[in-house]
C-alpha cells in the first residue's frame, strides 16, 4: 500500500486500547473466568427476547423516530413519576440512545467547547475524559480517597471557576460500588445553585443498589434537575449490554441541544428492541427486583471469599466488588491482574487505569453479574491465593 504522508495529528494521542478489551482478550487466550468486563453471563428475560422477535416479525425494522419511539419514552416518563415523583415530558425531555455511552458522548458534544472545564471524580468510567478532550474541553480530575471514595465538596468548591462548564457524577459508582447520599446531593445542589454549570449525572446502575438504600437521582433535587443530563442504560438493568440501548433525560432547553447532535451521530436507535423494552418497562417488578437479585449475588460472592487474603468493603451498588490484595503481593495492580489471568485463570480489572496519574491502591475490580456457579468457581480460585 502506498504510504500516506502523515500530517495528521491524533485528537486522542494518549488513549490506549481499553483495559476491558485487554483483559477480556487475555481471559480468552488463557481460558480464564472473566470477571473483568461489566456484563452478565446469564440471559436476559426470555419474554423480552421473544418481544424483540415479535417486533421484528411485526415489521418494526425501519428507522425509529429520531428521539426514540413514543411508547418507550412514555414508559420511561411513567417510571420517573412512579419512582421519584418527577415529571419528564416524553415529547421534549427524553431521548433514547445507543447505550449510556452515546448519551454521555452526545451530552458532552452538545455543550463543551474549547477550554471549558469539566470536573470529574476519579476513578471514573473511561469514556468521560477522552470525550471532553475531543471537544477541546479540559478535565479537572478529583481523585477520590481510596479508603471510602467520599467526595470532599469543599475541595470541589475550590475547583469551580468561571471556566467550569460541567460536573460529572456517577451514582452508584463504577468501580467503587459507593453511592452518593442525600447529603452529598444537597451539598452539590448548594454548590451549583446560582451558577450556569451543567450536571451530567451518570445513573446507569440506578436499579442496582443494596441494603435498603435509596438511589438519589439528580431528578429528585430541583436545582440539580433543572441543569442535569441524566444518563441510563437498559443493558445494565435488563441483562442485555449487547443491545446498547439507553436513554437521556434533561429539561427541554438542554434536550433541544442534545438532539441537534444526536440526530447527526446516530439519528435513531435500534427499533425492535425499543418496542420490546417499552412493553417490558410497564411491569415495574422487572426493574424493582434487580436490587435483591444482585444483592444475593454480592452476598454469595462475599460470603464465599470471607476467609481469603483479600480485603473488602461490601459494594453498596453496581455489580462490581473491589478486592484489596495488599496482603498477597507488592506487585502493581496491573501486573497482578495479568498474572491472575495467566496463572490462576481468573480475570479482573486493575483500578489504577481509572485513577488520576494511574494511582495504584492494590485493588482489583470483580464483576459479580455472573451465575452462582461462576461465582463459586471464582471464589474457590480466590480462596486458594
Ligand atoms: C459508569 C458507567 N457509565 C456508562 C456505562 C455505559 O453503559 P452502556 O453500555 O449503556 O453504554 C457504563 C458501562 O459499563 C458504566 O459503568
Amino acid at each position: 500500500m502506498p504510504s500516506y504522508t502523515n500530517t495528521f495529528v491524533s485528537k486522542l494521542p494518549e488513549v490506549p486500547t481499553s483495559i476491558f478489551s485487554v483483559m477480556s482478550t487475555l481471559a480468552i487466550k488463557h481460558n480464564a473466568l472473566n470477571l473483568s468486563q461489566g456484563f452478565p453471563n446469564f440471559e436476559s428475560d426470555s419474554k423480552l427476547i421473544e418481544a424483540v422477535n415479535k417486533a421484528m416479525n411485526d415489521g418494526k425494522n425501519q428507522y425509529a423516530p429520531m428521539p426514540g419511539i413514543f411508547s418507550l419514552r412514555d414508559a420511561i416518563a411513567a417510571k420517573m413519576e412512579n419512582l421519584y415523583g418527577v415529571s419528564y415530558n416524553p415529547e421534549t425531555e427524553i431521548t433514547i440512545t445507543a447505550g449510556a455511552t452515546q448519551a454521555i458522548f452526545t451530552a458532552i458534544a452538545a455543550t463543551i467547547k474549547k477550554d471549558d472545564e469539566v470536573i470529574i471524580f476519579k476513578p471514573a468510567y473511561d469514556s468521560y475524559e477522552p470525550t471532553i478532550q475531543l471537544f477541546g474541553g479540559k478535565t479537572i480530575a478529583v481523585q477520590l480517597n481510596p479508603e471510602d471514595f467520599k467526595i470532599d465538596w469543599k475541595l470541589v468548591k475550590g475547583l469551580i471557576s468561571d471556566k467550569t462548564k460541567m460536573i460529572i457524577i456517577n451514582t452508584p459508582h463504577n468501580p467503587s460500588g459507593r453511592i452518593l447520599t442525600k447529603q452529598d446531593m444537597l451539598q452539590l445542589e448548594t454548590l451549583l445553585k446560582n451558577t450556569n454549570i451543567i450536571l451530567l449525572s451518570d445513573e446507569v446502575y440506578e436499579h442496582i443498589i443494596f441494603d435498603g438504600e435509596q438511589h438519589q437521582s439528580a431528578a429528585l433535587f430541583p436545582a440539580l434537575a433543572e441543569r442535569a443530563f441524566i444518563t441510563a442504560s437498559f443493558g445494565k438493568t435488563f441483562h442485555n449490554t449487547g443491545w446498547k440501548v439507553g436513554y437521556c433525560l434533561a429539561p427541554k432547553e438542554l434536550m433541544d441541544e442534545f438532539r441537534k447532535v444526536h440526530q447527526f451521530n446516530v439519528f435513531s436507535v435500534n427499533h425492535p428492541t425499543q418496542v420490546a423494552l417499552a412493553e417490558h418497562l410497564k411491569t415495574p417488578n422487572n426493574y424493582l427486583e434487580l436490587n435483591s437479585f444482585y444483592q444475593q449475588k454480592r452476598d454469595l460472592f462475599l460470603s464465599l471469599i470471607k476467609d481469603s487474603k483479600f480485603e473488602f468493603i461490601p459494594s453498596k451498588g453496581t455489580y462490581f466488588q473491589l478486592l484489596n490484595f495488599k496482603n498477597i503481593t507488592d506487585e502493581s495492580d496491573y501486573d497482578f491482574a495479568v498474572r491472575l489471568t495467566q496463572e490462576q485463570k481468573i480475570a479482573a480489572i486493575p483500578i489504577s487505569v481509572f485513577n488520576q496519574h494511574k494511582l495504584d491502591t492494590k485493588v482489583l475490580r470483580f464483576c459479580f453479574a455472573k451465575t452462582d456457579e461462576t461465582l463459586k468457581q471464582a471464589a474457590s480460585i480466590l480462596n486458594s491465593i
